[in-house]
């Protein structure tokens, strides 16, 4: 190309999404294929989402209220957190983005496990900063190499808990363990996006007393226990004077009114909640006995999803899958070269997975 993209930017290598749907219909003239390679609830979203956003369709000719009041409040509620703690975004990708630019000069470090979700790399980079990154290990974040790598320059780190793609977990112990060493300047972003389905109480959970520490930054998503990955909201919960950067530099209306309406819709419908995460639970459970029973080892998880080790080439695996109409997430571009992640389906499609895969590797 003839015109000179920046320095960091031309390392990014692109996200690559789950494969869509419809690509998959179109590409292999399959219909109906069942997709669990991007996390996503297979139960869709509550009811009450369709009834606020057809109610919120006649406004559609208005810019949506850029402090998104009715959303911010009830999330502010809940948590027991005040509107000033929280920031919103155009899912929690826009948060993570936002936090690299607000806090990263040229040549600032984060912090970050590798593999991480991609898009701590892509953010870091895209705001000119440098990401460093500490190997898992045993395919857990390794806090302790996360402090290490942490230097004058760091002002960020990024952890998550459940971990994507592995879904390990931080206990608490191990995550005072860890905030004890991290200095004061420097800002631990704690990405959430999976912690309604975990079922061990074991697992560190930094709202359970939001704001006790002022470096904890909390980023939850309603893409995946709430089903609204397609409206794209995610929040954060964090010390007001982080929140109030953040703020200042989002776009004005990074949540559009369709995705405020639809969001509060879904926080108030207790029953759909509790019946996805049940949902989850019985498929997770379910998924780890027919694995188990066809010798596979799978890593213990505490989210919507696992990783299961085929001891043979995962991407041929995948592509062998996706000819049978089930999308699954290949580990490779993770460094994971016999891995997949697949996430729970609804009963149906955990069986046709299952069915798919025994075909697949012939046992
Ligand atoms: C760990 C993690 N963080 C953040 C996100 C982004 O979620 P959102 O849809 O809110 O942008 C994802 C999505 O897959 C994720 O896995």
């Amino acid at each position: 190309m003839k015109f000179k993209t920046s320095d960091q930017i031309a390392t990014i290598k692109p996200y690559v999404p789950g494969k869509p749907l419809k690509e998959v219909e179109r590409e292999y003239h399959i219909s109906n294929p069942v997709k669990l390679a991007s996390n996503e609830n297979p139960l869709g979203f509550s009811p009450r989402v369709h009834d606020a956003v057809n109610q919120q369709m006649k406004d559609m000719n208005r810019y949506p209220e850029s402090s998104a009041y009715i959303l911010s409040n009830k999330l502010a509620g809940k948590f027991h957190v005040q509107p000033q703690n929280m920031v919103l975004g155009n899912g929690s990708d826009d948060i993570i983005s936002l936090l690299a630019h607000g806090f990263l000069n040229p040549g600032d470090e984060a912090v970050m496990p590798l593999p991480s979700f991609l898009m701590y790399e892509i953010s870091v980079k895209t705001a000119k900063g440098v990401p460093v990154m500490v190997p898992l290990a045993d395919y857990a974040t390794n806090l302790e190499g996360l402090v290490d790598a942490i230097s004058p320059k760091t002002r960020l780190i990024f952890i998550t808990n459940p971990f994507n793609p592995t879904g390990s977990t931080i206990t608490w112990d191990e995550f005072n363990e860890f905030s004890q060493t991290v200095p004061d300047d420097v800002i631990m972003v704690v990405d959430e996006a999976y912690i309604e389905f975990v079922r061990d109480d074991a697992v560190y959970n930094s709202l359970t007393h939001p704001l006790q520490d002022p470096r904890i930054v909390t980023l939850r998503t309603f893409s995946k226990a709430y089903g609204l990955a397609g409206f794209r909201v995610g929040y954060g919960i964090m010390d007001a004077e982080i929140a109030e950067v953040l703020n200042r530099i989002r776009q004005p209306f990074n949540v559009n009114s369709l995705a405020q309406v639809a969001a509060a819709a879904a926080l108030d419908d207790e029953v759909f909640f509790t019946k996805s995460i049940q949902a989850t639970h019985e498929g997770l459970d379910f998924l780890f006995d027919a694995l188990e029973t066809m010798g596979i080892r799978c890593l213990p998880t505490q989210s919507n999803f696992l990783m299961l080790d085929l001891e043979t080439d995962a991407t041929q695996v995948f592509e062998e899958l996706l000819k049978q109409g089930v999308i699954v997430r290949s580990m490779t571009s993770y460094g994971y070269d016999t891995f997949i992640r697949v996430n729970t389906g609804t009963k149906q499609e955990n069986l046709i997975f299952i069915q798919a895969l025994k075909r697949v590797l012939k046992r």
